[in-house]
């Protein structure tokens, strides 16, 4: 009765749902568990490019059951969205294949606004969020005020809480911030359309993936965000409002530690992030340029869900290591090797250095980013593309080194890795 879960190690965009995409293949359940529309999953099947939002990338095999779990907040309207694009692509997805724990949180416009006003109001030290509503909705969650999907189950019970909810946060969105408040009727009208649409869908996820597991099925967790966006364990307070990371699976699946076997850690072979907030290892002009692309390719580094050219640098095996600390890794998976052919430079950040005194690990947490100069170490490079090579031998031996170099920095081994979008675009260790 396995549990395996796939976690961003960096701040997002591993390709978790590449790789989520590949092990769905032989699991029954994929679980989504944290966050919400903030992610943006791309995943390429044949001449098809699927962008997910909130849809487990598992949804892209016919056997999966998909599963939004407890842990996340969801705004209808892209729910809905993704549902009609989905099915448009030949994909429908009846209430058979897909689960919504009626424990998640709705995110209203009222969470859409005020993402908007607190980011506009925090001037130059705004965090560059994704505009979802994430960080208001999880803020009503914790401060108990939240509107669960259960509200949908009986609109008209939970009428008078939701236009609460509304009203309270017009007052704030007109006199703190100075902006124009929701239209409330429109909003309500809304509410009862979501909730026929979506009731269908609601279940106890939690119980679901118990009996799977008890009956000795095969769930995968498939992660958003990444481990450095963290509310606890990230760069706060630049992060995300959930919990990208292991212990956040568990708590938004509403599953014990028992049942896990896999816990696979997504990296990319460099480093990227989007949004504000410390980067020691960020590279800026033509080298960053060149990590990037040009927005030629999908898989160029701009933002899935928002198109925002993403930041971009070498590889930090400090963060890696954190991030297997604070995870416990049992395995990396390691994406976009084939970006890094044909560079003339290469380097790895093998060290912090903090007032002349250097360290292996981020001893004082993201909180001292900021302060850490990263020690670089040059490896060598290689010019061969990578895009067809399916075997570890095939590999140029300088591809090998570096893929070493990581195994030995972080103490865990690398069994996927990934040079390009495509599904046999993989490279398996055993
Ligand atoms: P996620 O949010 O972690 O699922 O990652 P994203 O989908 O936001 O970003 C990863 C991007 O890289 C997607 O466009 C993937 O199709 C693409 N991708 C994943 N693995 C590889 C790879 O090994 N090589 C290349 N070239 N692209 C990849
Ligand atoms: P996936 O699942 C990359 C970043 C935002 C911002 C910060 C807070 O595709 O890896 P939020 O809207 O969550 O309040 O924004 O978190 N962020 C992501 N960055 N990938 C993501 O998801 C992200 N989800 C949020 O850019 O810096
Ligand atoms: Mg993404």
């Amino acid at each position: 009765m396995p549990l395996d879960l796939v976690i961003g190690a960096q701040w997002g965009d591993e390709g978790k749902g590449r790789i989520t995409d590949l092990l769905a293949r032989k699991a029954d359940v994929v679980a989504r568990f944290s966050g919400g529309d903030n992610a943006g999953h791309s995943v390429t099947v044949g001449d098809q490019l699927f962008r997910l939002h909130l849809i487990p990338s598992g949804i892209l095999h016919d056997h999966t059951h998909c599963v939004l779990g407890s842990g996340m907040v969801l705004n209808p309207v892209s729910l809905i969205s993704e549902l009609d694009s989905l099915s448009s692509a030949g994909i429908d997805i009846e209430p058979e294949r897909l689960s919504i724990s009626s424990n998640a949180h709705l995110i209203t416009p009222a969470h859409l606004a005020l993402d908007g006003a607190e980011e506009n109001a925090r001037g130059s030290s705004k965090l560059g969020t994704t505009g979802r509503g994430i960080g208001p909705a999880y803020t009503h969650k914790t401060a108990r005020r939240g509107i669960r999907l259960e509200a949908f189950l009986d609109p008209e019970e939970h009428l008078a809480k939701y236009q609460q909810h509304l009203d309270q946060a017009n007052r704030l969105l007109e006199t703190v911030y100075g902006q124009p408040g929701i239209d409330i009727e429109s909003a309500v009208l809304h509410f009862h359309e979501h909730a026929s649409r979506i009731k269908p869908y609601l279940a106890d996820t939690g119980h679901l993936i118990d009996s799977a597991l008890r009956q000795g099925k095969r769930v995968l967790a498939e992660g958003a965000q990444g481990t450095l966006l963290d509310l606890d364990h990230g760069s706060y307070p630049f992060v995300t409002s959930s919990h990208p990371t292991t212990a956040g699976a568990l708590l938004g699946l509403g599953v014990g530690p028992q049942y896990i076997d896999r816990i696979i850690g997504i990296t990319k072979a460099f480093q990227t992030r989007v949004g504000e907030g410390p980067f020691p290892t960020e590279l800026q002009g033509e080298l960053a340029d060149r990590l990037r692309g040009s927005g030629e390719h999908p898989w160029d580094e701009f933002g899935t869900t928002t198109g925002r050219p993403r930041r971009c640098g070498w590889l930090d095996l400090v963060l890696l290591r954190y991030a297997a600390r604070i995870n416990g890794f049992t395995e990396l998976a390691l994406t976009k090797l084939d970006i890094l052919s044909g560079l003339e430079t290469l380097m790895l950040c093998t060290a912090y250095e903090r007032g002349g005194v250097p360290s292996i690990d981020l001893v004082g947490g993201p909180s001292t980013l900021d302060e850490m100069v990263p020690i670089l170490e040059a490896v060598e490079a290689w010019e061969d593309d990578l895009s067809e090579i399916s075997t570890w031998n095939g590999l140029p031996e300088a591809a090998r080194i570096y893929v070493g170099r990581i195994e030995s920095s972080v103490g865990l081994p690398i069994r996927m890795i990934s040079v390009g979008p495509e599904r046999d675009q993989l490279i398996a260790r055993t």
